[in-house]
């Protein structure tokens, strides 16, 4: 059996993410797992504060696990939300995804069932803010 996980077994780690979510205002549960490139496979879910603005979204969740385990780029990813086929990453979430990612990285779009829709970084970002004039 291969190690590497499958667009299959990436929704299977998303959806068991998703359901630590911790959204008791918005009642949307939302989960994120990584493939990286270090070969793990890093998970995340919502984590909402009573002060609304403090809380997150899963893939920064997802993004800050893969970064203190030690993984460095997203290879490929996968996206679900409870209430919502096919929920893509918010704004925010795309651009924090970015810092992370190429233009090629694929996002796997889910629903209960499985991977419905496979998008790439460059479809979900186009014009990114990239700058070599930062840093
Ligand atoms: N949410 C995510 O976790 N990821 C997204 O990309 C879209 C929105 C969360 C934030 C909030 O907890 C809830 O979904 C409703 O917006």
């Amino acid at each position: 059996m291969s190690s590497e996980p499958s667009p299959r077994q990436l929704f299977e780690a998303a959806r068991d993410a998703m359901s630590k979510a911790h959204a008791p205002y918005s009642k949307f549960p939302v989960g994120a797992a990584i493939r990286a490139d270090d070969g793990q496979v890093y998970l995340g879910a919502n984590i909402e504060n009573l002060s609304f603005p403090q809380g997150w979204c899963a893939e920064p969740t997802a993004i800050g696990a893969m970064i203190m385990g030690g993984g460095k780029k997203i290879v490929e990813l996968a996206v679900i939300a409870e209430r919502l086929p096919l929920c893509t990453p918010c704004g925010g979430c795309r651009q924090k995804i970015s810092e992370f990612a190429s233009a090629d990285t694929r996002v796997y779009l889910c629903d209960d069932q499985g991977v419905q829709k496979t998008v790439t970084m460059a479809e979900l970002l186009p014009y990114a803010f990239e700058t070599d004039v930062i840093g």
